[in-house]
């Protein structure tokens, strides 16, 4: 996570994105205009904090940091800097929901927004730091699915036309979906019911209906992803869980894989949400990936476990020894390397074991050389050699920045 968390500064800086922290919970409220009420997220994974005698707002954990980050927009006069505001944020998300593979009650998200920029060009831009995430963090290959979800121009005259469709298939329609027809149709198009997908098939493209104005720029987008060498799959069912969606909306998948469930990313337009939280028509896009699935598919848990291996584990001859090895492994921290004293009792053997296991490079052994010197022993190599106490932390130091054959090489020579 740390080494996603790092990538995801480094890109965001170079795209010129400044972290934002919000609260970890919000008035209800804020949810409730921003997501819409009528959404899985607010009416059945929305984190409620039960409430106190004394006040009158209600709280809820944040399921998603769009609609902190507007109302932070909004209330911190941000309308008044340069335009648009540009912010990023990593942090904890909470859905109630049941656990399962990569479905999770607390997880993380890598979140960009740029408020104040009514796009196309913009869109491409995120759409692409989105892609380019992916590839530095090692997801092995993407399906970035786009769609136009129009704005309230068109979509009104859609919704009619999708209710109606719904309203002929109602005696088929599991009863959350039915009790939602009539408050939000769309709602339907992304509905995890099996039964609904049959239905959805023959439902009617969004993509078809859009006015001029939402077509235009679904065109500029597309050109500009086309210039920018961006390949993504046209989804015209794509309209996302989340009620403040506007024209652009995209989701990314690891290569192969379509379930709602395998989503690594997503985001989209928000063009009203500033407004409906109090401030002035503000456009807006920015997307959402969930780092704990970006883990499961690149595995990087693996590359991280090795991460923190010691680089060497201080081992000595004497097993009750401690002061010298915890003494010899706080000069190797000082000098900035990863470094672990092995603390117990235990015979050298024993103590060489144990290093191993943890998978450290090398093995620091002292008290074992008649001459006085320290044994340094590459555990990968297999190799051993003395060197002289003083010598100790520059031929880690090499050995750290030459990687796994520093010292196999050295040993050679
Ligand atoms: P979202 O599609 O609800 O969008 O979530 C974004 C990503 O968070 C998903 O693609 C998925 O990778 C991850 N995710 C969601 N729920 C879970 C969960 N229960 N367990 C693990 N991972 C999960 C949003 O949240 C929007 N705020 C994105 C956005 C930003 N749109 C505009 N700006």
């Amino acid at each position: 996570m740390a080494r996603l968390e790092a990538i995801a500064a480094d890109l965001t800086r170079r795209y010129g994105y400044r972290p934002i922290e919000t609260p970890l919970f919000e008035q209800v409220a804020v949810f409730e205009r921003g997501i819409g009420e009528v959404t899985d997220v607010v009416e059945k994974e929305l984190f409620r904090l039960a409430p106190r005698s004394e006040e009158k707002e209600a709280w809820a954990l944040r399921p998603e940091p769009t609609a902190g980050i507007a109302r932070a927009y909004v209330q911190h006069g941000m309308q008044t800097l340069p335009q648009p505001v540009k912010l990023t944020m990593v942090g904890p998300m909470f859905r109630y929901d049941r656990p399962q593979a990569g479905r999770y009650r607390q997880f993380w998200q890598f979140d960009v927004e740029a408020i104040g920029d009514a796009g196309p060009a913009i869109d491409a831009e995120i759409i692409e730091l989105a892609n380019r995430f992916y590839t530095e963090a090692g997801v092995p290959g993407i399906d970035l699915r786009l769609n136009s979800i129009g704005d309230p121009q068109c979509r009104p005259a859609y919704i009619a036309e999708l209710t109606a469709y719904y309203r002929d298939h109602v005696a088929d329609l599991p009863p959350l979906e039915r009790a939602r027809l009539e408050r939000n149709p769309l709602r339907l198009l992304d509905s995890k019911e099996p039964r609904m997908a049959v239905i959805n098939v023959e439902a009617p493209k969004i993509t078809d209906h859009l006015c001029t104005a939402c077509a235009d720029h679904f065109d500029g987008v597309r050109a500009h992803l086309d210039a920018l060498g961006v390949a993504y799959t046209l989804a015209p069912e794509l309209v996302r869980g989340l009620d403040y969606y506007t024209r652009t909306t995209f989701e990314i998948f690891p290569a192969g894989e379509t379930g709602q469930q395998a989503a690594i990313g997503g985001g989209g337009r928000y063009d009203g949400l500033v407004e409906l939280l109090g401030g002035h028509p503000t456009p807006g896009i920015g997307f959402g990936l969930g780092l704990d699935r970006v883990l499961l598919v690149t595995r990087l848990a693996e590359g991280a476990a090795d991460e923190t291996a010691p680089l060497a584990v201080v081992v000595s001859a004497d097993p009750a020894a401690t002061a010298d090895r915890l003494v010899v492994a706080t000069e190797l921290r000082a000098a900035g390397l990863r470094a672990r004293a092995d603390l117990s009792t235990r015979k050298l053997g024993r103590q060489l074991e144990a290093a191993s296991r943890d998978g450290a490079h090398f093995a620091v052994i002292l008290g074992a050389d008649a001459a006085g010197g320290t044994q340094l022993k590459d555990l990968k190599a297999g190799t051993q050699r003395v060197v002289a106490a003083g010598d100790l932390v520059k031929e880690l130091e090499r050995a750290a920045r030459t990687h796994h054959h520093g010292l196999g090489e050295a040993a050679k020579r």
